[in-house]
């Protein structure tokens, strides 16, 4: 009796992976006062995304356009390339989803770095492929390692994110075009571009749409503020982005995400004020951090890695207290990393909550 599961997905883990701050403010039966754990951009969208999406949402009896045509058009205008090169989807989580489904088949051989954005995994996972995983460099991903270890297994797909999360480090766009030029044949780089528009000049190398080996992805879910109306693209070969047309979910974006994003797209001063109100919440966060006697690491993202100085067991005891004392952060997940916790560029009024409840968090946490 009931249904019968493939063998995969009754070996995958019954855990949910991502548990929200509504979850847990759920738990606490009470809310957090500062959301700075998801690197959400609490600056919000432009207004005139949210006039946008007013104004659509009387038509959301209507299935949004199947095509994103309007939008393909406007990014593709905005990138100075064409339509064919970009596809429009469900956040670049959907995104990555959809790219895993159509390259790894169960056994195929995926390469990563330990500690890299995990949702990547999740599907890579759920596709049952192979994982292999490099350690960073430091504080970095390590472009020459990814690359190396893909050599090795014959991986289909390498995935970068640059900027990184969970630590906001960067890659200088001749890195990154230097491990292009090096992806070996059979393999693609999933170059994650979420945070790009936060990252400084010279972060991304020139968009290359007729190069195989490499597809990149972007979101409106950080620079423009838009993460609820889950929009993500990605540029790559035509031939590729084609092939998404085989198993994507045709009908997947609402015409109110398609209206804030090209709304957004459109308002270009909104973001300038947006990436100078997170590098003002990033000065604030690392002056916190000194004022406690931490470091906060050089950041390229809406968040700020926070060195807690000692290991996991530390950062982890800070993040508890955090939470307990109603500030949302998270934190890496594996070492050496995991001596961090990851706090999100906020208001003015988050980063006082978190300024108050920070020196208290850490003497008990040391206790
Ligand atoms: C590296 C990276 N990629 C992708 C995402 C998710 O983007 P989206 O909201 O477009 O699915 C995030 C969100 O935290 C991220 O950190």
């Amino acid at each position: 009796m009931g249904p019968r599961f493939t063998h995969l997905i009754e070996g995958l883990p019954a855990s949910v992976p991502f548990v929200g701050p509504e979850t847990q403010e759920r738990a606490r039966s009470r809310p957090f006062a500062a959301r700075l754990g998801a690197n959400e951009n609490v600056f919000g969208p432009s207004p005139r995304a949210i006039a946008a999406m007013q104004e659509a949402a009387s038509g959301a009896w209507m299935y949004g356009d199947p095509e994103n045509h309007d939008l393909r058009q406007a990014l593709a205008a905005h990138h100075g390339i064409l339509p064919e090169n970009i596809v429009v989807g469900e956040g670049i989580d959907g995104l990555l989803g959809y790219l895993v489904r159509m390259l790894v088949a169960p056994g195929d051989a995926v390469v990563t770095s330990e500690g890299a954005y995990p949702t990547f995994n999740f599907h890579v996972a759920g596709f049952g492929g192979v994982l292999h995983k490099v350690p960073f460099r430091g504080d970095h991903e390590d472009p020459d390692a990814l690359i190396a270890r893909a050599a090795e297994v014959g991986a289909k797909l390498i995935y970068l994110a640059n900027p990184d999360n969970p630590m906001g480090s960067w890659q200088d766009a001749e890195t990154i075009q230097r491990m292009i030029e090096a992806v070996p044949e059979g393999a693609l780089l999933v170059l994650d571009e979420a945070y790009v528009e936060l990252a400084p000049q010279g972060t991304a190398p020139p968009l290359r749409v007729d190069d195989p080996r490499v597809i990149r992805m972007r979101t409106f879910s950080k620079g423009y503020g838009l993460a609820g109306a889950r929009v993500g693209y990605a540029m790559a070969e035509a031939g590729l982005i084609r092939a998404f047309d085989k198993i994507r979910n045709h009908f997947g974006m609402s015409r109110i995400s398609q209206a804030g994003a090209l709304a957004a797209l459109a308002d270009q001063d909104w973001l300038r004020h947006v990436q100078a109100e997170v590098a003002g919440a990033r000065t604030r966060i690392a002056s916190i951090a000194a004022e406690n006697g931490l470091t906060a690491l050089p950041s390229a993202t809406n968040f700020v890695a926070i060195d807690c100085g000692a290991d996991g067991d530390l950062a982890r005891r800070v993040l508890a207290e955090l939470v307990a004392r109603d500030i949302f952060v998270r934190m890496p997940f594996v070492s050496p990393q995991d001596r961090c916790i990851r706090v999100s560029a906020g208001r003015p009024d988050d980063l006082d909550a978190f300024a108050r409840a920070l020196p208290e968090a850490l003497a008990a946490a040391r206790k």
